[in-house]
């Protein structure tokens, strides 16, 4: 008889937003993807003005937990981000941020 271990389910967890998710919502998290396509295949109708080209920041998210699981942040995304005039210490461009694995992922819609 053979056992298979069932890989542990990690999410990536929204807060509630009033107009995107009024109650928050949890969608499964899958390695290599990014949090904008997770939460927009799940329903999640997070702004991506750009397609999620990196040329906007419309899909910016305050990332409240998890950060070590995602991809770090590269020159274009830190830049968009300045130019912004948004940016906090939780900023990351939802478009950009890929999940890698190893836990879940709490996320504010701002
Ligand atoms: S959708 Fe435009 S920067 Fe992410």
């Amino acid at each position: 008889m053979f056992f298979f271990k069932k890989k542990p389910a990690h999410h990536i967890i929204v807060l509630p937003h009033a107009e995107l998710c009024p109650q928050g919502e949890m969608v499964p998290a899958e390695p290599g993807r990014s949090i904008a396509e997770l939460l927009l295949e799940n329903g999640v109708e997070l702004s991506h003005s750009c397609q999620l080209q990196c040329a906007c920041t419309t899909c910016q998210v305050h990332v409240m937990e998890g950060s070590a699981c995602l991809s770090g942040m590269d020159g274009e995304e830190e830049k968009m981000l300045n130019n912004s005039g948004q940016r906090d210490g939780f900023s990351r461009l939802a478009c950009q941020a890929v999940f890698q694995g190893g836990g879940n992922v709490v996320v504010e819609i701002p």
